[in-house]
């Protein structure tokens, strides 16, 4: 294997998934971690979706201690990374006047603290490297409020004003940061949307899918797909003064 090492975090499912298959069929040697990804069983269908071997390990980005380590067992391995996709994340759906504690210290310490806490673990390999790229998936979500998404629009707010001072902190580096702030993706994690929608509207899931599909201006809905082939763009040689910014792959919406 050739090429540079990459992190994906959440590169088991959707749109970190995909990403890791972009970045592999352009060279690079990347290591996937997620919570379950620990589990021999998930590392198994995940290799065999990727159709190579690469590593998967177990990783919590709300625990600095697993960070640190995930990123200790990469350098061991492979070498310090220079490629970061902050790709892990969650959502749920809560309304401000009930709003659970949990809910909010959740995605407020996934989304964002574990996006931080992986930039931390591998920003000095870079400076050392003279040269990094760092995605991190915000969402659209992090410039335009919604009813229901108040830990999830703070998180990625966050995550856009994260990804900028990382860029201007890394630029004298040769280190690049952007946000990519997708509108609704087609992964399980939109899954659990079009299951909500399905049941406030006695609808079938089928249907809650062609709901969403028709509230975007493009009619239809973006695929993990798209995001990844701006991951691997960003990260390829051809994008050395893309930095600073965050990018919407929003085919048309707001939301
Ligand atoms: N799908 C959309 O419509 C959409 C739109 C805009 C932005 N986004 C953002 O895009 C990113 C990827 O989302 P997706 O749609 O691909 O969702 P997904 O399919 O649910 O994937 C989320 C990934 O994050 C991992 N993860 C969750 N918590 C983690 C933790 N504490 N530590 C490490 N890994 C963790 C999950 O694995 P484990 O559960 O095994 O940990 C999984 O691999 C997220 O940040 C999401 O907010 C998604």
């Amino acid at each position: 294997m050739t090429g540079r090492v990459a992190i994906i975090t959440g590169g088991t499912t959707g749109i970190g998934l995909a990403s890791s298959r972009a970045l592999i069929a352009s060279g690079h040697r990347i290591a996937i971690g997620a919570r379950r990804a620990g589990d021999p069983e998930v590392r198994a269908e995940v290799i065999a979706t990727l159709g190579t071997d690469v590593m998967v390990l177990g990783l919590d980005v709300a625990s600095r201690a697993s960070v640190d380590g995930f990123v200790e067992k990469v350098r061991q391995s492979l070498g310090a990374p220079t490629l970061l996709i902050n790709a892990a994340g969650i959502y749920r759906e809560a309304f401000l006047h009930d709003h659970d504690e949990d809910a909010w210290t959740d995605q407020i310490d996934i989304n964002l603290s574990g996006s931080f806490r992986m930039i931390r673990a591998v920003f000095p390999g870079m400076i050392a490297a003279g040269w990094g790229r760092i995605a991190n998936i915000a969402s659209t979500a992090g410039s335009r409020g919604e009813r229901g998404y108040a830990a999830y629009c703070a998180s990625k707010a966050g995550v856009i004003g994260l990804s900028k001072a990382t860029a201007v902190e890394g630029a004298p580096h040769g280190i690049s940061c952007i946000a990519i702030s997708p509108t609704w993706v087609e992964t399980p994690m939109m899954a659990a949307a079009f299951n909500r929608i399905a049941a406030e509207r006695g609808i079938s899931v089928a249907e809650a899918r062609a709901v969403l599909s028709a509230s975007n201006p493009q009619g239809r809905i973006v695929q993990p797909d798209e995001i990844a082939a701006m991951v691997d763009f960003f990260c390829s040689d051809k994008a050395p003064g893309l930095t600073n910014v965050d990018v919407q792959i929003n085919a048309g919406a707001d939301w």
